[in-house]
């Protein structure tokens, strides 16, 4: 059955980690949803993994939509959150009303994520009075990436984390019912994790949130040339997946595929 965001509140009632994990199509979210994530996440980072872009920026709610369509289908049965991109959201509550709407009548997904906390709270309220889930994103909020001059660790000095904690308490207060802390301090991160009544999931944030989420490229390798210190390889697909091409163009080359294993043959007696 399909969890609900209720579900994953009861698992931090419980203590149980709550996964999280992005994908970008029908495929990956097939193998997630096989795998037995609890929520996936169609994360605007499909700017850099599926669109080569150097930030989440130029991502647009079609794009998100576009996504989110072919990830709902690989994953009937699991949660979906999809990033609402930069500026879909920040100019108004209403914009934020229309670009979630659309999502939501749009894809099939169940949830939005947004960035931003104290700022965001008035925008959260009237999403979630107007039905649709929040998941609130603070720490590192990558739209804001030149803003912060870079992809820093927020909440290491006192003031910072003293503002986190602000973002933390007005999120949860405003109705969101999940807050991804990304690169955030851990001993922060676990302090606002026993702070909210609400689940923490953490990407860079240490062991202490109520859940983790990694992105799909990371996670398994598919990116060689760069990986986070937040991240863990648990595969490492990309030279897997680059010597498979190298050694069917080979074949191809040397005429060594398609044998006949791999044709077709006209009906019998009819080639005469
Ligand atoms: O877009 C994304 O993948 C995200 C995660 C890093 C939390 O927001």
């Amino acid at each position: 059955m399909k969890p609900t965001i209720r579900a994953l509140q009861q698992k931090k009632a419980r203590s149980e980690p709550i996964v999280m994990l992005t994908a970008y199509d029908y495929t990956s979210a097939r193998l997630a949803e096989a795998a037995g994530v609890d929520v996936i996440l169609v994360g605007d980072s499909l700017g850099m993994t599926m669109q080569g872009h150097a930030t989440t920026i130029p991502v647009t709610l079609d794009d998100i939509i576009y996504h989110t369509r072919a990830v709902v289908r690989g994953a009937p049965q699991t949660l979906i959150v999809a990033d609402l991109p930069f500026m879909t959201y920040q100019i108004s509550p209403e914009q934020a009303l229309r670009s979630a709407g659309r999502v939501l009548q749009e894809t099939g997904a169940q949830t939005v994520k947004l960035e931003g906390g104290v700022f965001m709270a008035d925008t959260i309220h009237r999403l979630v009075q107007a039905g649709v889930p929040v998941m609130a994103h603070i720490g590192l909020t990558p739209q804001s990436v030149h803003q912060f001059g870079g992809w820093r660790v927020q909440g290491r000095k006192k003031s910072e984390a003293e503002q986190l904690l602000k973002d933390a308490r007005a999120v949860a207060e405003a109705g969101a019912f999940a807050v991804v802390l990304e690169l955030v301090p851990a001993e922060l991160a676990a302090r606002i994790t026993d702070m909210l009544p609400i689940p923490t999931i953490g990407i860079g944030a240490g062991p202490h949130c109520d859940g983790q989420v990694q992105v799909f490229h990371d996670l398994l390798g598919l990116e060689e040339a760069f990986q986070p210190r937040h991240a863990k390889r648990y595969a490492n697909l990309a030279p897997i997946i680059r010597e498979a091409i190298a050694q069917y163009a080979q074949e191809v080359r040397r005429g060594e595929f398609p044998t006949m294993e791999h044709a077709f043959n006209m009906k019998e007696g009819e080639v005469q």
